[in-house]
């Protein structure tokens, strides 16, 4: 699984460095290098038409419920190579590890490769995973890249038919839950010298393109008295957002791309554009945040003399893990011996899409230095071992809910 990844890893839309977006050619690469491991594993692959890799393996009762396992492979911009892909290969190689020891499961299983968990290309997230939940507003698909390009438009480019994809999704009595393999991508695990811990809960996430409009002028003739600089509004709504997450409980805020368009050296900005990423435990501590954020703006915008305006990007409520399949993956962690750790996710995952469709769980494997949406990002060989063994072992005794005694 670790050389699999180091190949996937190599799949990227730049030379230097790995970032695999949303329906770019390096997604297509990747897409056929997955379905090559699923055939390998004996599993039935399609690709939908949200471009999600799907791989089923029945099991021996064919009345029974399906189990979703899977995770993502697109990427950030100079990204780790575990991040998503892990949760792919991972679920892989599980089934591959069952099937070597000649273990058949009575429920089918099917592994899911989603192409758009990182929301990096389009400002909207999960695309691959809100499509097998029903859960696409079907307004993404006019929203566009940074070349203009719509989401409809590039899913016909890369042959696909975005008309089709309110039929992708899957009926609740069909599918009994959900299983992700992650890694961390936080610091918790490797501070406490485990190589595993099992996921409570993700938190909430929303996000914004703000842009503010001020006024150009020259930067040797207008006095700061006089000024409507949307650069400078900007820096004071950064210094804003930073008070009030730091003052709220665990919550975070990000402006993590930030452009001044045609600015030039010489010139006061007219116009400042960026995105805002804000998460919290809690729905209601988010919406509280955001509340304060937007008063904050509004201030600003007095203050300045510019005008703010802001769109809502994406919205994901915090998500549970349901307790039986954090129980689940406990008492596999409890038979191989290793203690049972629980945290919750501050980073978001495909589950908050699929949670709406069936119950989700969650396992995390230790992040070396908590580094990750960075070159850095690292797992090591023996506890991806022991992260497979115990994500196989948990589907050995996983039984769906209806023939549970
Ligand atoms: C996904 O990685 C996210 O949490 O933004
Ligand atoms: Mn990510
Ligand atoms: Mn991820």
């Amino acid at each position: 699984m670790m050389r699999r990844l180091d190949e996937l890893g190599a799949i990227s839309d730049q030379r230097d460095s790995l970032t695999r977006l949303y329906l770019s050619p390096a997604h297509a690469r990747a897409i056929a290098m997955v379905r090559g491991w699923m055939q390998d594993a004996g599993l039935t692959v399609t690709v939908d038409a949200a471009g999600t890799v799907c791989g089923l393996l029945p099991g021996t009762d064919p009345r029974a419920p399906r189990l979703l396992l899977g995770s993502h492979i697109d990427t950030v911009r100079g990204a780790g190579k575990y991040d998503g892909c892990l949760g792919v290969a991972g679920a892989i190689a599980a089934l591959e590890l069952l099937r070597a020891r000649g273990a058949r499961l009575s429920y089918a299983v099917e592994v899911l490769a989603f192409g758009d968990e990182e929301g990096v290309r389009f400002p909207v997230a999960l695309t691959g995973s809100r499509c097998i939940a029903g859960g696409l507003d079907p307004a993404a698909l006019d929203v566009r890249d940074a070349d203009g390009t719509s989401l409809a438009q590039a899913l016909r480019v890369f042959g696909l038919d975005p008309d089709s994809l309110p039929g992708l999704a899957r009926r609740p009595a069909d599918v009994f839950g959900y299983l992700e393999l992650h890694i961390e991508q936080g610091p918790v695990l490797e501070a406490e010298n485990l190589p595993l811990g099992v996921v409570t809960s993700i938190a909430a996430a929303a996000r914004f393109a703000f842009d503010i409009e001020g006024q150009a002028g020259h930067a040797g003739t207008v006095p700061m008295h006089l000024r409507h600089d949307a650069f400078a509004a900007g820096a004071d709504f950064a210094v804003a957002l930073r008070r009030i997450a730091t003052a709220a409980e665990f919550a975070v805020a990000t402006i993590g791309r930030a452009t001044v368009p045609d600015g030039a050296v010489n010139v006061i900005p007219a116009h400042f554009a960026f995105t805002l990423d804000v998460r919290a435990p809690h729905d209601a501590t988010l919406a509280a945040v955001i509340g304060q954020i937007l008063e904050a703006s509004a201030a600003i915008e007095a203050a300045h003399g510019v005008r703010i305006e802001h769109r809502r990007t994406h919205h994901a409520p915090a998500t549970a893990c349901a307790p039986w399949l954090q129980q689940a993956l406990a008492d596999a962690l409890a038979r191989a011996g290793q203690p049972v750790k629980y945290l919750p996710s501050g980073a978001g995952h495909d589950g908050m899409a699929i949670a709406p469709l069936c119950p989700i769980g969650m396992l995390f494997v230790r992040c070396r230095g908590g580094i990750s949406h960075h070159p850095d990002e690292h797992i090591s060989a023996e506890d991806a071992k022991i992260a497979i063994e115990i994500l196989a072992d948990t589907l050995q005794h996983l039984k769906p809910p209806e023939t549970q005694a």
